[in-house]
């Protein structure tokens, strides 16, 4: 079934082979020096880069800029109570403002967060504020050949270990990240966030979903999880997210929007406590970050979000892009997750070594080959971890149809089919925060 039809369209380009080249020489290799002018399928993210519905854009146009009490606001906390449940919500300009908000809030110099994989964006607010950010993942989250239903759970095991060691005072955040963004997207049963919500209680922590993803989420746990075979997606998602005393969510993924974001939470006093920093680094609590009209339509979004057959169509589409490259001979994590395809660039391009930023070499020779831009999520991006050399193909919602998909596997099949030519790189200029320095740091081809 297909959820919806075009009503506008935007013409792209293929930029020649030669084109292509120099591009990728002046982008210094590195992807998101290219301008998207230049990118033929943009598959860098899933955040923000989506398509607006035709009831989003007359939200726009009927949206309220009043600075206190706007009645986009007033659609806004209404969508968040029906689709997610919860009462009290302060706007954020995205995701990592809500992050900013609520862990400022929350976490002082010296505690912990716990999370089944912190995404770079928490990692950094976490720690921005003194605390320790430390990863919870079950043994199967970097397992690519594991086919286990929910593979981004949270390991109650190995957090109530860390929590013995350092006593549970040290602990007043556990986060939950659906779907597990960091863990090749892979889901999170709602069992599973039984099991977290109680254990969380236990310590006394406050307990955050990171909802980013939470409808894709909904789609797996209604395939995976029994008790749930016969709900809706707003059903399973309302039930998921029960468990939370809070939710961030950037707007910019299943809030179907191109900027947003907030924090939602039945606490009164947790709310109130996260006025003051939302009015300071965001703006007056109706608004947060956003423009009056981006609030109406982000609402707007919350809703279709979580319609049975958008979903449908989101993650049975990725699904069968994923299958159009494992058919190509690309090596992919399954099972694939609900916005994006992972490649295992370790495996596609085994003679480059890891040294060399297999992944790198992956994500550049997939823009030479087709004008593809993915993103590197290895050893590039996250030094001094032993993450798998991954490279993530998102897919931005509502955007891309079944030619452009084929188009993608016919330049990775391309890819590989040349593998014994890649070469890898080195980096050659370094950022200040190596934290993030797959986002600007220039890199040089090591010639064979
Ligand atoms: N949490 C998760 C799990 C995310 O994936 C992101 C963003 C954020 C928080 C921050 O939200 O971008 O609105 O500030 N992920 C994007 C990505 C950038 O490409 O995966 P934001």
């Amino acid at each position: 079934m297909v959820a919806y039809r075009s009503k506008v369209v935007e013409r792209i380009e293929l930029p020649s082979r030669e084109r292509r080249e120099r591009t990728l020489s002046e982008a210094g290799y590195n992807v998101f020096n290219i301008p998207a002018e230049e990118v033929y399928v943009d598959l860098l993210t899933d955040s923000g880069t989506g398509a607006m519905s035709d009831a989003q854009w007359a939200a726009l146009i009927r949206g309220d800029e009043a600075y206190a009490g706007s009645r986009s606001f007033e659609e806004l906390r209404s969508a968040v109570a029906d689709v997610m449940g919860f009462e009290y919500v302060l706007p954020t300009h995205q995701g990592r403002g809500a992050e900013n908000v609520l862990y400022g809030t929350v976490l002082s110099e010296g505690d912990v967060a716990l999370n089944n994989t912190h995404f770079d964006t928490t990692r950094a607010h976490v720690a921005n504020q003194g605390a320790e950010p430390v990863d919870c993942p079950t043994d199967a989250a970097h397992d690519r050949d594991s086919e286990a239903p929910f593979k981004g759970n949270f390991s109650i095991d190995r957090a109530r270990e860390f929590v013995d060691e350092v006593g549970r005072d040290r602990v007043p955040l556990v986060i939950l990240t659906i779907t597990n963004n960091s863990a090749a997207g892979q889901p999170v049963s709602v069992e599973n966030t039984r099991r977290v919500s109680e254990f969380a209680e236990e310590i006394d922590a406050t307990f955050v979903v990171d909802a980013c993803r939470f409808a894709e989420n909904a789609y797996f746990v209604r395939e995976r999880e029994s008790e749930f075979a016969d709900a809706s997606i707003a059903e399973i998602a309302r039930e998921q997210l029960s468990y939370a005393d809070a939710v961030v969510m950037s707007g910019k993924k299943d809030g179907l929007a191109n900027a947003g974001g907030f924090v939602a939470t039945d606490d009164r006093d947790l709310f109130e406590r996260c006025k003051p920093r939302t009015i300071l680094y965001e703006g007056f609590p109706t608004y947060g970050g956003m423009a009056g009209r981006d609030v109406a339509a982000l609402a707007v979004g919350l809703r279709e979000a979580v319609e049975d057959a958008y979903v449908a169509d989101r993650v049975d589409g990725i699904r069968e892009f994923g299958q159009l490259l494992a058919d190509a001979g690309v090596p992919i994590v399954t099972p694939t997750s609900g916005h994006a395809v992972y490649v295992d660039a370790g495996a596609a391009l085994p003679d480059v070594p890891a040294d060399d930023f297999p992944g790198q070499a992956f994500v550049c020779e997939l823009y030479r080959e087709g004008g593809v831009r993915g993103v590197e999520l290895g050893s590039f991006a996250f030094p001094e971890t032993d993450r798998p050399e991954l490279v993530r193909l998102a897919v931005p919602r509502r955007m891309y149809h079944g030619d452009h998909f084929e188009h993608v596997a016919e330049a990775a099949a391309a890819v590989i089919e040349k593998r014994s030519d890649v070469s890898g790189f080195r980096v050659a200029t370094n950022p200040e925060i190596p934290e993030l320095r797959h986002f600007t740091a220039e890199l040089e081809p090591i010639s064979s």
